[in-house]
């Protein structure tokens, strides 16, 4: 098995100083920095857009994995690929087409990323697996960080685990919210080769991040 990447979100950073978060979490050791996109429609809060992906796209050489909390998506796909987006992920839930959203995030030459909230069953991934690099589990329910992790979501990863291991496919399973030293473990127990941590990361300010990020490692 890989080892675990951890994509720490900048939700949780200082957006006053969103640069300098975002060279001090790659320094810290992130692997991806996790951009969580929100419109105040699908999810009931509005956090950032295309503009500030590309404003922090020269700050970090790591790939930039944005999760687009978006309904309906479809319009906004080629704004976050320009800006710099190296995977895009949609959400199942926000429909209406998620097989062809995920074929034009692949077109635009980027890795194409679906999610599932916590409700959703992973056989809404049946006849998605071939159009996807990466599967994100949500373990909260989507629209704000430090929320509790959702113990049902250990039982999905598991899962979907099997479901790529089964049909071989090389597909990234990452696991977001609720993420900490305590979660971390189980979730990469249950199959996650990638997690994401908001508050996990950025709790006691930079000079705690290398330690915070080198505790979700297991
Ligand atoms: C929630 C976001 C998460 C969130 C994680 O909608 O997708 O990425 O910021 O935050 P923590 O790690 O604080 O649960
Ligand atoms: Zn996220």
């Amino acid at each position: 098995q890989l080892p675990v990447r951890i994509a720490p979100s900048i939700l949780s950073a200082d957006f006053a100083k969103l640069g300098e978060e975002v060279r001090a979490i790659d320094l810290a050791g992130a692997d991806w920095i996790h951009v969580d996109v929100m419109d105040g429609h699908f999810v009931p809060n509005i956090s950032i857009g295309p503009g500030v992906v590309k404003a922090i796209r020269p700050h970090t050489t790591k790939p930039l994995d944005v999760h687009l909390m978006i309904a309906p998506v479809d319009a906004y796909l080629e704004a976050f690929a320009e800006a710099g987006a190296d995977t895009i992920s949609i959400h199942v839930e926000a429909g209406p087409h998620t097989h062809r959203s995920l074929q034009h995030i692949r077109q635009l030459g980027k890795r194409a990323g679906v999610v599932l909230t916590p409700q959703t069953p992973a056989k809404a991934l049946d006849y998605l697996l071939e159009e996807v690099d990466l599967v994100l589990v949500m373990s909260v329910n989507p629209g704000f960080g430090g929320q509790a992790f959702i113990e049902s979501s250990l039982r999905k990863i598991e899962a979907i685990r099997k479901m790529i291991d089964k049909g071989g496919y090389s597909v990234d399973l990452e696991v977001d919210g609720g993420i900490d030293h305590a979660t971390a473990p189980r979730a990469i127990a249950a199959g996650a080769d990638a997690l994401v941590a908001g508050t996990a990361t950025f709790r006691g300010g930079p000079d705690a991040y290398a330690a915070n990020i080198a505790a979700l490692r297991g």
